[in-house]
């Protein structure tokens, strides 16, 4: 049975061909994979499902008995037909309780004007349990682990809709749990499915969309590849799918056997404050290390606080060789720190500037020469930064807020790459990167420690970091728990060492 039809969708902005004549079927009770590299029109897609962005006439979806014309869509149309989506940024409250977040948006149980509290814990309580949510409702959402606070956003979403008939639509759910959580959250999205509940799932973590899928789609440059059951396919044959070509390895065989790193360029001792209890650790110029841990062990944390943008109680920081106290970034950037957060949307990108004002936001006195702006050289290096991180983009003029989210990622990290920093931070650089740029990511951040610089990378995807890193170090409890270099370095043994107690030492 067909839950979800998708037939001749187009959708042009200005010269962009965001989608072109695309058509599928979802089935009932699937958990159905949507993938694509970055710019490929996923989200495109999802948003005139949603009644955010109308298509271009002539295309149109089948749901619930219903036909649609994809030029008419509204959100008021996509929930009558029973289409409920969860956005990345999840639009829920951490500060409020699980019933307060549940209710909100109109949804509180009145009587004579005053909320019946009663009521809505008892009808959040059910919820809840139908969703296997292991909370109460008095509960404060930011103290669920992080699968569950997914779950509660699923749950919500889901609250009306007659279970059988409606289609969850699931954008990169996963895209900022640590793996552990992945685990938690997918298994959960077993069970609804199993329950009758369609999903169409996007996700760029290739893995993930094997073991969890039933069906799948692929797009590419905004059209459709191909359509078919997840039996059979492969990783290879998935990739190259996404990508158009096929692709060895997403991470070459260079790795393993870098130039020599030099002399110690960031030294960290007994570093504390917030999660952190004393973290040692060094970075030599010309290395790339990793930093494995689960989300809350302070990762994030760790990162900010060398950039002088937390508080700590005790510890030093040597540069270079000198001790060093940047109490803001401000500071930090002036010894040559960058640090390029998990957050990028909300903190790095500027979404109503062109790409080339992001591109040169951090560095912009060097084309000011005698009170001038030097447009030429400014304008040369946009269009190097493009090709060299192969941001899509209808060029350096285009707006931020155009570009797909991957690709506003990559322009994130080209700017701070650009500054020529001493020592760069990154904190999940690849989150939302397709599987065929990741590989050039970190080529241009190998490229730039090879000049001297050094990087310190957290990431929740320990393949990547086995791959990509020199040596990865293991965060634990506040604590740095493990070194793995070498033969040891690989995604198994950095899963152990992060989730097994007896390492501690
Ligand atoms: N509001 C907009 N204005 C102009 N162009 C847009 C707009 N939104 C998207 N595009 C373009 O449409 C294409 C598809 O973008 P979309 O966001 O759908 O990609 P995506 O598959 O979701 O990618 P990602 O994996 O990076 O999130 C891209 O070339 C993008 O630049
Ligand atoms: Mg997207």
């Amino acid at each position: 049975m067909t839950d979800l039809e998708v037939r001749h969708l187009s959708k042009t902005f200005g010269a962009t061909r965001a989608l072109d004549d695309v058509g599928f079927s979802v089935a009932a009770g699937q958990i159905h994979g949507l993938l694509g590299g970055n710019g490929s029109g996923k989200s495109t897609l999802i948003k005139i499902l949603a009644g955010v962005h109308t298509a271009d006439p002539g295309g149109e979806f089948r749901i619930g008995g219903e036909t649609v014309p994809a030029d008419a869509t509204t959100p008021a149309l996509a929930r009558r037909c029973g289409l409920r989506f969860v956005h990345q940024s999840r639009s829920t409250f951490p500060e409020l309780t699980l019933a307060e977040n549940i209710a909100i948006g109109d949804r509180f149980p009145t009587s004579a004007g005053r909320v019946r509290w009663a009521q809505l814990r008892k009808r959040t309580a059910a919820l809840l349990e139908r969703f296997e949510i292991d909370a109460d409702p008095r509960d404060r959402l930011g103290d669920l682990r992080p699968a569950d606070q997914t779950m509660v956003a699923i749950a919500r979403a889901l609250q009306d809709a007659q279970g059988a008939g409606s289609v969850l639509v699931l954008d990169e759910p996963t895209a900022s749990l640590p793996e552990h959580e992945v685990a938690v959250l997918l298994d959960a999205l077993r069970r609804y499915a199993r329950a009758g509940q369609t999903i169409l799932y996007v996700s760029h973590r290739i893995d993930e969309v094997l073991d969890i899928t039933d069906a799948m789609t692929v797009l590419r440059d905004g059209r459709h590849v191909i359509t078919r059951s997840t039996q059979g396919m492969t990783e290879a044959e998935l990739i190259e799918h996404i990508v158009g070509r096929p692709v060895e390895r997403v991470f070459a065989e260079t790795t393993g056997e870098h130039a020599a790193a030099g002399e110690p360029l960031l030294e960290v001792t007994g570093l504390s404050g917030g999660p952190l209890r004393g973290v040692d650790l060094t970075v030599r110029s010309g290395e790339i290390v990793g930093i494995a841990g689960l989300l809350g062990t302070g990762r994030t944390e760790l990162l900010r606080m060398i950039f002088g943008d937390l508080p700590r109680t005790a510890g030093t920081i040597r540069l270079g060789g000198t001790a060093v106290q940047p109490r803001n970034p401000g500071q930090a950037m002036k010894l040559g720190i960058a640090h390029v957060p998990e957050d990028r949307e909300h903190e790095a990108a500027y979404l109503d500037l062109s790409v080339r004002e992001n591109l040169s936001a951090a560095e912009i006195t060097k084309y000011w020469v005698g009170g001038r702006l030097r447009r030429p050289p400014e304008r040369r290096d946009a269009d190097r930064a493009i090709a060299d991180f192969a941001i899509r983009t209808s060029g350096q003029d285009a707006l931020m807020s155009s570009l797909s989210g991957g690709n506003q990622q990559k322009v994130v990290l080209a700017r701070w790459l650009r500054r020529e920093p001493r020592l760069l931070l990154l904190d999940e650089p690849t989150q939302g990167v397709d599987v065929g740029a990741r590989a050039d990511v970190y080529a241009a951040i190998r490229g730039a420690v090879s000049g001297g610089m050094a990087a310190l990378v957290v990431s929740s995807d320990f393949d990547e970091l086995a791959h990509a890193c020199d040596r990865v170090l293991v965060l634990r409890d506040g604590r740095i728990t493990a070194e793995v270099r070498g033969a040891e370095l690989h995604r198994q043994r950095l899963t152990e060492l992060v989730f097994t107690k007896e390492n501690t030492p």
